[in-house]
């Protein structure tokens, strides 16, 4: 079987990987109109930074796992096309900054019709509004020939800094498809895919409006739970009741589970926002106002969190941090990722150079992203790689992401090297606050009682 990925992106790079590196006899080409990122899968320098994913592009690369720019050739020898391209919201026109953006989705099912002589079966890998699978079915049968085509939805469920361990043993698959006798040989030809590794009972099989809105639905839950929890923060800063105590003591009860309930900085990342702001325009657009209403809090509550935190960073400062150096740990959305899309840190970082701060960045793997980033604040912004180069002479660090080489830093030789009072704000409540606090340090964490010497 020839099986192509329309799409090099974090989504379709390590999955195709992982199905080239468990389905030894099937060809898999990841093709892209990106030809610096197709290049770069080929090297050893990948595109994207995600742990052991050179280990498994390594074992495929050039047996059975290729990536190319020839999108046509490929379309035209494959039996099962992938399509991973990125759904973004859309930044104009209706619908602008909620709805998902289709264009480059659409300008796929276009071209996989222009360019098949053979019968298709398309797997919609990228996240999308429900009901889109019938829009690519419209355009794939309007070609009016003898080649059949059957969509699927199989989006994933993989997260940024676990990818490959996600794609390994992943909770579920799920596949969407139609009740017909083409639809179920689909799903099934999928499914045997997929059991090349995962066990049957966790491959669930649905309709495709199911599994279009199950992913819309996981990301929204997920980031519910943080949106509620840092809802909770708030409210523990003023109270001194201790954020993480009460995770804990929610999420032993096996009704609300422990995981997702970290206070934060705010979610980020590609998908959290974009995907909760589709799911609202979704609502509105089938007039389901009070739903609409009840996941757009989801969204709001974080840009609070964001704002919350610089203006808790300034009232600590005696209200100015004009002329002031502050470094920022960590700029990705999470830890072992270089992605930034989304980062709290950026509209934090935008927010303190409004204030006429001076901002110097570090990160092990997101600096490059971060200088794109903010590219416009020129040498309003610093970035060095180096934690203790970027605080020396600060006032302040603020914790963006929670790598772990920023717990293992020594924070006695950082302390000694900053201006005083020395604050550290720590948006993931990562470090250990007693410890930074002996040194001399004035710590505030998120959803936590200040320690402060002041
Ligand atoms: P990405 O931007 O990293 O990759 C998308 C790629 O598609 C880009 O390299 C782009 O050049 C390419 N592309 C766009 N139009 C094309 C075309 N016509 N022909 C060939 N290539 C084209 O995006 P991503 O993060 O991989 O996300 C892709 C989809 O998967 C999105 O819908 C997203 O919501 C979903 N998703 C992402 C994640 C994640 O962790 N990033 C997880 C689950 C689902
Ligand atoms: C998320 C989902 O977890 C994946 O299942 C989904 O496939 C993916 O979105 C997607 O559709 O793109 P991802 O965004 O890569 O994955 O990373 P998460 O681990 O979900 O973290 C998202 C954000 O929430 C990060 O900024 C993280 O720091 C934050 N977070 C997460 C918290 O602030 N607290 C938590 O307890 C958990």
């Amino acid at each position: 079987m020839n099986i192509l990925c329309i799409g090099a992106g974090y989504v379709g790079g390590p999955t195709m990987a992982m199905i080239a590196l468990k389905c030894p006899e099937v060809k898999v080409t990841v093709v892209d109109i990106n030809a610096a990122r197709i290049a770069a899968w080929q090297s050893d320098s990948l595109p994207i930074y995600e742990p052991g994913l050179q280990e498994v592009v390594r074992a495929c690369l050039g047996r059975n796992l290729f990536f190319s720019t020839d999108v046509d050739a490929a379309i035209a020898a494959a039996d099962m096309i992938f399509v991973s391209v990125n759904t973004p919201t859309k930044t104009f026109g209706q619908g602008a900054g909620r709805a998902a953006d289709l264009q480059y989705w659409e300008k796929t099912a276009r071209q996989i019709l222009a360019n098949s002589k053979t019968d298709k079966i398309v797997v919609e890998k990228s996240t999308l509004p429900v009901r889109t699978a019938a829009a690519m079915q419209r355009i794939l049968d309007s070609g009016g020939g003898d080649v059949k085509f059957e969509v699927l939805s199989n989006p994933e469920f993989l997260a940024e800094g676990t990818a490959i361990k996600d794609l390994q043993n992943p909770d579920r698959v799920l596949i969407g498809g139609h009740d017909t006798d083409a639809g179920r040989r689909a799903v099934a030809a999928l499914v045997d895919v997929y059991a090349h590794w995962v066990p049957r009972e966790r491959i669930l099989t649905s309709n495709v409006w199911s599994s279009e809105l199950s992913k819309l639905a996981a990301n929204a839950f997920l980031a519910q739970r943080v949106s509620s929890i840092n809802a909770l923060s708030a409210l523990c800063e003023a109270t001194e009741a201790d954020v993480c105590e009460v995770s804990r003591a929610i999420g032993m009860d096996s009704r609300i589970g422990a995981k997702f309930l970290n206070a934060s900085v705010g979610f980020g990342g590609s998908c959290f926002k974009k995907d909760i702001l589709n799911l609202v325009y979704l609502c509105e657009t089938y007039g389901l106002t009070e739903v609409a209403a009840y996941w757009q809090q989801v969204v709001s509550m974080n840009d609070y969190q964001q704002d919350r935190f610089v203006r808790n960073m300034l009232s600590r400062m005696f209200n100015t941090v004009s002329g002031k150096r502050i470094a920022l740990f960590g700029f990705a959305f999470k830890k072992d990722t270089g992605d930034t899309r989304e980062s709290p840190a950026i509209r934090i970082a935008r927010q303190l150079v409004e204030e006429r701060a001076q901002v110097v960045i570090s990160d092990p793997k997101a600096l490059a992203n971060a200088k794109v980033d903010l590219r416009d604040l020129g040498d309003r912004v610093q970035y060095e790689s180096d934690p203790y180069a970027a605080a020396e002479g600060a006032h302040a660090i603020a914790l963006m992401t929670e790598w772990d080489c920023y717990a293992t830093l020594d924070y006695q030789r950082i302390y000694d090297r900053m201006m005083k009072p020395a604050s550290f704000f720590d948006g993931r409540n990562r470090l250990d606050h007693a410890a930074l606090y002996q040194i001399g340090f004035n710590v505030y964490g998120i959803g936590k009682t200040a320690l402060s010497h002041l």
